[in-house]
């Protein structure tokens, strides 16, 4: 049977990860974040010390998976849950930096595909309208304005002891989306066929809708 895919695309802070598992909700679909899966390959990476022209070859014994718990993606390395350790502002760096190397994404690209291939998924990252999921049925690009990011970033963390300054954070996101459009391969772009959503006046709940709208509308035929 054929499954449903659909492509969220857009830059680090956009809320596509909230917003995509609140739309795969609302729809019955599999939200798969692929960042987990680069940030994983990172984690493998800084932890065994390996420098760029090892990465082909060390890969070929990592072992990196997702599992969905409870409709939950959890991400192993090696049969090790780093679903929480993959979330610390080294590794976001570390695999903006390591993301750019094209053997992590060959290594990746067949995960991603056939996960696509066997579920009705909701799949986010930077490429996959572009790259992995060309003929995705619903292609959305999600941004939101630096500032705005940067702002959310700001209060989500705010709580926390060591919370960054925010033009620390601001500097970040900046830098991220610099790398991340700008690598030769696969940089972050959107599809000419993708929708653009810019949630920078919109909150999540809107910004659910708002997608929720576009796919209905486009699997119905009519957007
Ligand atoms: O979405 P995220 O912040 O968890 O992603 C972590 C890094 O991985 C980000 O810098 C870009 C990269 N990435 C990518 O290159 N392609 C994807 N499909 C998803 C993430």
């Amino acid at each position: 049977m054929k499954t449903i895919n659909i492509a969220i695309d857009g830059p680090a802070g956009a809320g596509k990860s909230t917003i995509a598992k609140m739309v795969s909700a609302k729809l019955g679909y599999i939200y798969v974040d692929t960042g987990a899966l680069y940030r994983t390959a990172a984690l493998y990476i800084t932890e065994n010390n390996i420098p760029d022209e090892n990465i082909e070859k060390a890969l070929e014994s990592a072992d990196i998976s997702l599992k969905f718990i409870d409709g939950a993606q959890r991400v192993f390395l090696g049969g090790r849950d780093v679903s929480e350790l993959i979330r610390t502002p080294e590794i976001s760096m570390a695999a903006s930096r390591t993301s750019a190397v094209p053997a992590v994404r060959a290594y990746l690209f067949e995960t991603q595909k056939k996960i696509a291939r066997e579920n009705n998924v909701i799949m986010d990252g930077r490429d996959i309208g572009t790259v992995v999921l060309p003929d995705a049925e619903v292609k959305i690009f999600l941004t939101a304005s630096a500032e705005e990011r940067a702002n959310r970033r700001y209060k989500e963390l705010a709580e926390k002891p060591d919370c960054p300054p925010y033009e620390d954070i601001l500097k970040d996101i900046i830098q991220r989306d610099y790398q991340d459009m700008h690598r030769e391969t696969a940089p972050l772009r959107q599809a000419d066929d993708a929708v653009l959503v810019d949630t920078t006046n919109l909150d999540l709940e809107q910004s659910a809708e708002e997608i929720v709208k576009i796919i209905t509308k486009r699997i119905a035929g009519e957007g």
